[in-house]
Order: structure tokens, then sequence, then C-alpha cells
């Protein structure tokens, strides 16, 4: 039977092998993606990428927990982080425990993921003492583009660095398995890395983390744009515009269906 990965093959990993991580939202990408990823990410970008929601403000638990579970359906080896959605853990150390406590019953998932301003180091305690692995999110944390103006880059100024390494140190201190860091310059990643304990991931945040992830639908080249930080590994938009224009045009020109794919009579 195979077993999946633990916190501590991840904890291990620091200092020796990049950790591989990718998002997935369903299960048949789970199952593709299973036997190369140290991790995959039930992100909450799924609000963005698969419900065409303007920003991930809007994921709901129960929208998080669908997702989970059809993850863990499609993997068998990879372990699995669910994001905790906007509003679902920030009030209090009670409220962040019950959302994480029913992700993980619900889903099956071995840990959560919080973005985590130094305010949350106190809910990453909390959860960690009673049994729940927490992942941290820092630098660029999606869920407050509201109060940044849209999605930009931090630490780029004195004041922006220091804030971005207190959240890491806080996350560090409180508990954290591993920290994801996002979007902000390599020396401050670097710094960020050989300061804490826990693996960091990074997007957007230079080779300098102990392992990277990527929205997968953005390293598939499924959108017409993609953030600098994005390597596209393929073209899936235009592979599926051209496989529906041609589906389109063969069942108007009544090429589809042709006789290979048309039932016939059994011969008695
Ligand atoms: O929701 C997400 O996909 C994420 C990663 C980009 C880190 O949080
Ligand atoms: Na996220």
């Amino acid at each position: 039977k195979i077993t999946r990965k633990t916190v501590k093959d991840i904890a291990k990993a620091k200092g020796n092998t990049p950790l591989v991580m990718l998002t997935a939202y369903d299960a048949p990408m789970a199952e593709l993606m299973d036997p190369h990823v140290d991790m995959l990410l039930v992100g909450d970008s799924v609000g963005m990428v698969v419900h065409g929601l303007p920003s991930t403000v809007g994921v709901t638990m129960e929208m998080m927990i669908l997702h989970g579970q059809a993850v863990m359906r499609g993997s068998e080896q990879a372990f699995v982080v669910v994001d905790m959605p906007f509003g679902s853990y920030e009030t209090s150390e009670d409220q962040a425990f019950l959302n994480a406590v029913r992700i993980m019953k619900e889903t099956g998932c071995q840990a959560v993921k919080i973005e985590s301003g130094a305010y949350a180091a106190k809910q990453i305690a909390h959860l960690v003492e009673r049994g729940i692995p927490v992942m941290g999110h820092v630098g660029l944390r999606p869920q407050a583009i509201n109060v940044d103006g849209g999605f930009r880059a931090k630490g780029r100024t004195e004041t922006e660095r220091e804030i971005v390494i207190n959240e890491a140190r806080a996350a560090d201190r409180a508990g954290a398995f591993a920290i994801v860091i996002e979007g902000v310059a390599e020396d401050l990643a670097a710094e960020i890395t050989a300061e804490v304990s826990c693996p960091t991931i990074g997007i957007g945040a230079s080779a300098a983390c102990d392992g990277q992830v990527l929205v997968a639908q953005d390293m598939l080249g499924l959108f017409d744009w993609a953030p600098k930080f994005v390597r596209r590994y393929a073209d899936l938009r235009t592979e599926m515009e051209t496989a529906v224009k041609a589906y389109a045009e063969d069942v108007r020109s009544r090429n589809f269906p042709g006789k290979a794919e048309t039932y016939t009579l059994r011969k008695p």
C-alpha cells in the first residue's frame, strides 16, 4: 500500500532536495500530477482559475472542501494541503480551529494553509498544538489585495522587508511546517530561507527557496496571460482552442461523427 508523504519528509528536504508542489483542483489532474510532486495544493486560486471570480476573496469553505475531496480521491502519495479561504480563520483561534477541523475531516487532507500576517501566529500555534499541520503564506497575500490595491510584489522597501521577515518569523516560531513565500525579491527570499527552520516554498520568490509551487493552469499555458515569474511548460490554450474549432467545423460539415464513431446493428 502506497502511503503519503508526511510532514517529516517535507521537513528533511530543507537544505537537501528542492520540494516540488503544484496546485490541483480536481481528481484527474491530481492523479496525473501525483507521481511527480511532493505536495499538492488545493489553493483558493481555484476561485479565479476555475470559478471565474475576480479575486480569492469570494472563495467559500464549501468550495475548498469540494475541491479538496476531489484532489484526495485522485492522489495517493502526495502530501495534500488545502487553503483556508478568506474569512475562515482571521477572527480567532477558535474560528480557525473549527474551520480547519472541518476541512481535515471532510477532505482527509494532511494540512491547511493560512495567509499569515504576523497576527496569525496565534492561529497557527493553536492549530499545531491541537494536531493540525499548518503551512504559512507570507509576502504577497492575495486575500489582502483590497488593502494593497492590487497584486504587486512585496518587500521592495525597507519597511516592507521588515514586515515580510516578521510574518515569516512569526509563522516559523508558531510551528508552521513550511511557509509559502509569494512575490518577493531574491535577496529577501534568501534571507528568510536562511533564517527560518522550516522549508520555504517560493512562488515568484526566486530559486533561493527550499521548494517551488506554481498554479497548474499557469504553467500549462491555459490562460493568455501569466505573471512574470511563471514558466510555461505547455501551450494548452492553443491546443484546446484548435481542438474545439476542429470539432465545431466537423459537426457543421457533418464530418463528425463518422463511421468509426457510430454504432451499428449487431448481425443476428
Ligand atoms: O491559492 C494558491 O494557488 C496559492 C499558491 C499560489 C501558493 O496559494
Ligand atoms: Na492561496
